[in-house]
């Protein structure tokens, strides 16, 4: 079986701890902060720069919550139309763009270098505007010797969609303005105490590597918690954000301090290239990427197909969990036929685990036995 997240246990047990993870922030960024979640940072990033009632140009093609710390702080967060390759539509962003629009933001899509960077930048400058490098899918890639998410002038990425922590981000400050007016919150920094969340996430961690050697006791207790059958109800983007207002938590400190990025860059390429393999061979599933370049540290697998549902449930039957199509749009976006490029990528794009507890050979073993 595939699980969709690396194991609290399998990485206590087996990590080699070479290098920290302070060292290699450290080589590549210059301020740094730590938060609870990416957003959390996009907040206190922008929270100095900006006054309310000035907008930010965002993607449209972008999980529902991350327009929240924007509201938060009294802006509007205005969506831009996105190109087919992910690049974002630089005519559609100069249409609306204006003099009260502080920040636009960029998005280094499931851990690769956002295609159209150049351009975009030069655009932003010319509005005298500031970047956001939102890197939450990509805290280990490197792309030409610089970290993604420390181009703009100020960046964010999220630890804990890459480790097995119950939650951590870093806000990258690379400029000195964005330095001097940094207003960091209360929920800035780490917590100084062990919580109830941690303990609850090591309690899940248990009982998720104890399911998981038996399928069927899974799938009945999943059943039983979700509520069987029914789709388990999800809280409204501003809920979420405000849940998500914390200090990284003292468990995930811990854990990430310790963290090697080369080796979790390593495996999860071994990984990326494994599903490539088969997706290769596969008619109607398009890998999103041509290529995975140096330095890059894939979030996941992520294939464009015209049948989604019939690939997860294949997946599904391979035995690979927590397949799933990417993201869940604002429906700002999805009403908007401005948004039709995002509206079907978001429709289409199904993300596959690559994550540095899998081993490639049962990757391969799923190509074996999918029916496509
Ligand atoms: C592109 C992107 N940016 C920002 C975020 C927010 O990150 P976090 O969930 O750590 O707040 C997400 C979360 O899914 C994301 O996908």
């Amino acid at each position: 079986m595939i699980r969709d997240a690396p194991s609290l246990f399998v990485w206590s047990l087996s990590e080699q701890r070479l290098s920290s993870f302070d060292a290699f922030l450290e080589h590549y960024a210059t301020t740094v902060v730590f938060y609870g979640s990416g957003k959390a940072a996009l907040r206190d990033g922008l929270a100095g720069l900006v006054e309310p009632g000035q907008n930010v140009l965002i993607p449209a093609y972008l999980p529902d919550a991350v327009a929240e710390p924007f509201h938060d702080l009294g802006l509007e967060a205005r969506y831009y139309a996105i190109q087919e390759n992910l690049a974002p539509d630089l005519a559609d962003i100069e249409r609306r763009i204006d003099d009260e629009t502080a920040a636009v933001m960029s998005v280094n899509y499931f851990g690769f270098p956002q295609p159209g960077l150049e351009e975009f930048v030069s655009l932003v400058d010319e509005y005298d505007c500031y970047h956001i490098d939102d890197n939450a899918h990509g805290p280990f890639s490197v792309d030409n010797g610089t970290l993604l998410g420390t181009r703009g002038s100020l960046g964010v990425t999220s630890l804990w969609k890459l480790l097995p922590i119950p939650n951590g981000a870093v806000l990258y400050c690379n400029d000195d303005d964005v330095v001097d007016r940094l207003e960091p919150s209360s929920f800035a920094g780490v917590s100084d105490r062990v919580t109830v969340s941690d303990c609850h996430f090591v309690l899940k961690s248990v009982l998720v590597d104890l399911l998981s050697a038996n399928p069927t006791v899974r799938r009945s207790v999943t059943d039983l918690v979700t509520g069987r059958g029914r789709a388990p109800s999800i809280p409204n983007p501003a809920d979420r954000y405000e849940a998500d207002k914390v200090p990284m938590s003292k468990l995930s400190s811990h854990v990430v301090e310790d963290v090697n990025p080369s080796a979790i860059r390593d495996s999860r390429r071994s990984n990326y290239r494994a599903w490539r393999r088969i997706f290769d061979a596969v008619d109607d599933v398009e890998p999103l990427f041509e290529s995975l370049p140096r330095g890059i540290c894939p979030q996941v697998f992520p294939v464009r197909t015209p049948t989604p549902q019939r690939l997860l449930a294949e997946l599904e039957r391979c035995g690979v969990t927590g397949g799933h199509t990417w993201p869940r749009l604002s429906s700002t976006v999805t009403e908007d036929p401005a948004y039709e490029v995002s509206t079907n990528l978001a429709r289409e794009v199904v993300v596959l685990p690559v994550h540095q507890h899998i081993d490639p050979s049962s990757i391969d073993a799923v190509g074996d036995r999918l029916r496509w």
